[in-house]
């Protein structure tokens, strides 16, 4: 039995009072769910903070993104090292806002799965297809290129820690979710590249999340998906109650 990831990606949102909020009602929830893994992905400015309110605790505090150079002269970019060095363990790459509002091509994605790994942060790798890419029968072949480009070259060991974050780009806050059949067929289609690339062993263990309008009212349903082992919440993670219904979901 895969333990369960919970995980709040807060975007460009929140700021110190309501995280402090957040990080208390989290810090109530998580003895009460000691089976579930719970993430959080504050903005860059406040990852010291939320490090400190978590720490001695189960929950687990990652970036964003990265940059996939160590140091040097890239204004604005934070990279693994940095994230390491104020207590983060895990890190989002290829978020669809990454993606498809910043440019970031499927090359940086595999600099940036690298970068992470070297740091020794966790890389959770976001993966989906839009909606004109599913409509014109496309998803299969996005999401693959997405995770051979993504991971190339990578062995299997080098990625131990990976996670997979599914995330149908229309489905990322639109309050559209897809429908259990097709997160199922696509986590589905996912597990199998995997089961093709790497051990059984490796791609049965592997943790597959869904992302895209993930709220109180279906995480339970989701989660009882087959091949769906997490979430990755954007819009529901930002309010305390829901977050923390979100956590106790129904397993
Ligand atoms: P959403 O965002 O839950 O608001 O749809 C999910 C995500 O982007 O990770």
């Amino acid at each position: 039995m895969k333990r369960p990831f919970i995980s709040g990606n807060w975007k460009m949102n929140l700021d110190r009072d309501s995280i402090s909020v957040l990080c208390k009602t989290i810090n109530n929830a998580a003895p009460a769910v000691p089976d579930v893994d719970i993430a959080v992905f504050p903005p860059y400015p406040y990852l010291s903070y939320v490090v400190e309110k978590f720490r001695g605790t189960s929950v687990l505090v990652g970036g964003q993104d990265l940059h996939y150079e160590k140091k040097g002269a890239f204004t604005g970019k934070v990279s693994g090292p940095m994230l390491k060095d104020v207590g983060v363990t895990h890190v989002l790459i290829g978020h669809s806002e990454r993606r498809h509002i910043f440019g970031e091509t499927l090359a940086d994605t595999r600099k940036k799965v690298e970068a992470a790994l070297e740091s020794r942060l966790i890389p959770v790798l976001c993966i989906g297809e839009k909606l004109s890419e599913r409509e014109a029968g496309r998803t299969a072949e996005v999401v693959i290129e997405q995770l051979s480009e993504g991971l190339k070259s990578l062995s299997e060991n080098d990625l131990a820690t990976l996670i997979i974050a599914y995330e149908p780009v229309w489905a990322i806050g639109t309050g559209v979710t897809a429908t259990p059949d097709q997160a199922g067929e696509a986590h589905q289609i996912v597990r199998q590249w995997f089961f093709g690339t790497y051990s059984e062993g490796y791609a049965g263990a592997l943790r597959i999340l869904y992302g895209g309008s993930v709220s109180p009212d279906n995480v339970d349903t989701l989660m009882a998906v087959k091949g769906v082992d997490g979430a990755l919440v954007g819009g529901a993670s930002l309010k305390a109650e829901s977050f923390d219904r979100l956590v106790r979901f129904k397993h």
